[in-house]
């Protein structure tokens, strides 16, 4: 039976696997770019090094194949990430070596996380990622996750959390939208933002 619980130490690779198998705007990236581990070090492993209590995963009694990761106060996360977590990713990333426009972009992206973030900051602080894989879609886990997640950072005193969805994302747009996500005013059509309440009844 399939069961959500708190991320563990030993998740983290089942966690980067998820990461990298949805991370083409929610479908298999495999192959994608030089190296599977370009997504993960940018979207899973800082998040896990950072605040990994605010990490949960669905465990189907036989491996991981889903996860929420979050954290609570974004500003500070980006801070950290630009002292600690810059350096190593440039270092396993060398822009020169991206294969195509799309990988370059991405590592660009990873360099200058927390330089640009979103003006809704003061009202929306936290920030999360979900990924489920094909075969736990559809299932209500993306809803029960998310609900998980917004209890822990009521319970942190966090009042609102945002997200950013690709643009061709439709799915999960979808399913945002189900869950009374709403667009942020720095939402664009090429890069939607979205916001909730940690205390929506969701
Ligand atoms: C997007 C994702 C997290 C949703 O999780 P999920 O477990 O599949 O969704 P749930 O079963 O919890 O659905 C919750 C509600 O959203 C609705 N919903 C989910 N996907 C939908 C879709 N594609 N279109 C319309 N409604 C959708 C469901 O019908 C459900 O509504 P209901 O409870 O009123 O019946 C999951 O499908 C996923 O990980 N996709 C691949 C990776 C991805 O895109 N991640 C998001 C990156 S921003």
């Amino acid at each position: 039976m399939s069961a959500i619980r708190p991320y563990r130490p030993s998740d983290r690779e089942a966690v980067d696997e998820i990461c990298v198998r949805t991370g083409a705007s929610g479908t298999d990236a495999t192959g994608l770019y030089s190296d599977d581990s370009l997504l993960p070090d940018i979207f899973a492993e800082p998040y896990l090094a950072y605040q990994p209590e605010l990490a949960f995963v669905v465990d189907t009694g036989d491996h991981v194949a889903g996860y929420v990761i979050g954290v609570s106060d974004t500003a500070a996360f980006a801070d950290w990430y630009k002292r600690e977590w810059r350096a190593g990713f440039a270092e396993r990333h060398p822009l020169d070596t991206a294969a195509t426009d799309a990988e370059r972009e991405l590592i660009r992206y990873g360099l200058s996380y927390g330089d640009r973030l979103v003006p809704e900051l003061g009202d929306y602080p936290a920030h999360l990622h979900i990924d489920l894989l094909p075969e736990l879609q559809g299932q209500g886990f993306g809803r029960r996750l998310i609900r998980r997640l917004l209890a822990e950072l009521e319970e942190r005193g966090v009042s609102a959390v945002h997200l950013g969805v690709s643009a061709t994302n439709t799915s999960a747009r979808a399913f945002y939208n189900r869950l009374g996500f709403h667009e942020l005013p720095s939402s664009t059509p090429e890069g939607p933002s979205l916001g909730i309440a940690t205390d929506a009844l969701i």
